[in-house]
Parts: C-alpha cells; sequence; structure tokens
C-alpha cells in the first residue's frame, strides 16, 4: 500500500496560525517582533531561500528587514552589520544565510551574533542549551521536522530513528531533538558502509545529505516514516529531495514530498522563533 503523504503546506499553515496568536498579542502590547536576515553575495539558491523568509514574515505581521552584502565585503564589515543589529531593538531575531563566501569565517560571525537573538540556534550558547537539555531557539530545519511528526501524530518514544548527514544545521541537531524524544538513533553519513543495513532498520528515516535519490525504495523498512530534507536538483532542473520518492512511497507508511515537506515547515519555525526571541526580549516570553 503507498505511504501516506505528509502534507508540510497544510501543517506549516497550522503552526503559522498558532504563532500568529503570539505575535499578535505581542503587538496588542506595542511590540512588533522583527527578523533581520542578512545575505552575503549571488547564490540564487539562498536568495530563493531569503525571500520566502521575509514573505513568511510579513504575512504573520512581522516586521523584517532584508540587508544584501556584496560577496566580496569584508569580514570586519560584515561583523559590523551584525553588531548593528545586535543593538537594533526593532530586531528580534538575527539570520545569516549560510553558506558564506570562503574568505568569511561563518564560525566567527555566527558567535557575533547575540545569542538572544540567534533564532537559527547556531551559536555555542544555543548548541550547547540543546546538547544538555532545551534550547529557546531550536534550529529551524529540525525543530520543522519534530513539528510534523507531532502534528502527523507518529511517535518516537523507543523508536529506531536514523539521520542520514550530520550538518550542524540539520544532521547534529535533528539527532539530538530526536534524543530527547527517548529516540534510539543513529547517526550515519553519505560514508558510511553498507548504508542500507542501517536506513532499513529505520522506523524513522531523515535523510539531510543534499544528493539527488540518494535514498531509495529498497533501503526504506516497511512501514517506516521517511522524512525528506535534501533540496537538490535533478539532470532535469527539477526540484527533487534525497530521497526517490516514486520507489519509497511504496514501501514506506508515511512520506514527505519535495517540495511541499520540510521546506514550508523550516520557514515556519524561524517565524515561531522569532516571536520568541521577542517575548523573551520584551519580558513576555518564557
Ligand atoms: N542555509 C541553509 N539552511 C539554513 C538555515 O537554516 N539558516 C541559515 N542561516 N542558513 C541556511
Amino acid at each position: 500500500m503507498a505511504a501516506h503523504i505528509i502534507d508540510g503546506k497544510t501543517i506549516a499553515q497550522q503552526v503559522r496560525a498558532e504563532w500568529k496568536v503570539r505575535a499578535d498579542a505581542l503587538k496588542a502590547r506595542g511590540i512588533t517582533p522583527g527578523m533581520a536576515v542578512i545575505i552575503v553575495g549571488n547564490d540564487p539558491a539562498s536568495r530563493v531561500y531569503v525571500a520566502s523568509k521575509v514573505k513568511a514574515c510579513a504575512e504573520l505581521g512581522l516586521y523584517s528587514k532584508h540587508i544584501e552584502l556584496a560577496g566580496d565585503i569584508s569580514e570586519a564589515t560584515l561583523l559590523g552589520e551584525v553588531e548593528a543589529l545586535n543593538n537594533d531593538p526593532k530586531i528580534h531575531g538575527i539570520l545569516v544565510q549560510l553558506p558564506l563566501p570562503e574568505h568569511l569565517a561563518s564560525h566567527k560571525v555566527i558567535e557575533a551574533i547575540n545569542p538572544d537573538k540567534d533564532v537559527d540556534g547556531f551559536h555555542e550558547k544555543n548548541v550547547g542549551a540543546l546538547v544538555t537539555g532545551e534550547t529557546p531557539f531550536p534550529s529551524c530545519t529540525p525543530y520543522g521536522v519534530m513539528v510534523l511528526l507531532e502534528k502527523t501524530g507518529i511517535s518516537i518514544e523507543g523508536k529506531h530513528a536514523v539521520v542520514v548527514g550530520r550538518s550542524n544545521i540539520v544532521g547534529k541537531p535533528m539527532a539530538l531533538m530526536l534524543l530527547h524524544k527517548h529516540a534510539t538513533v543513529t547517526i550515519c553519513t553519505s560514508r558510511t558502509q553498507d548504508l542500507a543495513k542501517h536506513t532499513r532498520d529505520a522506523d524513522i528515516l531523515v535523510s539531510a545529505v543534499g544528493k539527488a535519490n540518494f535514498i531509495t525504495g529498497d533501503m526504506v523498512k516497511p512501514g517506516a516514516t521517511v522524512i525528506d530534507v535534501g533540496i537538490n536538483r535533478n539532470a532535469e532542473g527539477k526540484l527533487v529531495g534525497d530521497v526517490d520518492f516514486a520507489s519509497a512511497k511504496e514501501v514506506a507508511g508515511y512520506i514527505t514530498p519535495v517540495p511541499g515537506g520540510v521546506g514550508p515547515m523550516t520557514i515556519t519555525m524561524l517565524v515561531a522563533n522569532t516571536v520568541r526571541a521577542a517575548e523573551r526580549l520584551s519580558g513576555f516570553g518564557k
């Protein structure tokens, strides 16, 4: 039987409506949550992502500031922009779109962001909080996956979750979030020997490696939940995930499509983190 397709677009709309209530409550107290996005250079994919982030903020009535910087700017200039946003009372969330051009040290730039405005959850203080317990700002993509699982009614406790990918943005925080919900977690990479042996044992399989058709139906356990975090262009220029959807959907119990699966959730959780940052900075939050 073909899998149930998890409709990320619809779930994202529901979750946005929930966060709009919180944003509106702040606005009623004279605080408009504000997010700033810095983009450096001309990467076309990054531009598309940033445009959708700014649009989502506008949809929920948030203030947003979009700062575009030339690809050859100095690190000092970029750090100066971050510092200005740290000190801007209208801005509660700061996001520096990654990857940065190679001459800029991403780590240094991320560490320059005020951790109370780090809505990506990438600052060491927030990463540390995720490792030891709960961060105020769970990284948006794995946070979105957790909310998708919850809203779809998929239980995590005691299940074997296999995460393919070990990036700081998705793989590592994803594994920790699943672990906190009492999954037994295996982290694989694109180099794992006999990867299929591990993926075939997954009740929940999350792929975040950035390779089209990397996970095929024969690598999926019958009835498993398959979450596809990949965003790739195939040979025909079409947007596809890491998972060969056609074959995997015949085996899985639940599966996310690309587009329309995890993507809309990532943006929604960024809005959520910005509202939470505004609540905390204004003293109305938890
Ligand atoms: N590039 C790809 N995903 C992300 C993300 O979640 N945050 C930032 N800042 N850059 C990204």
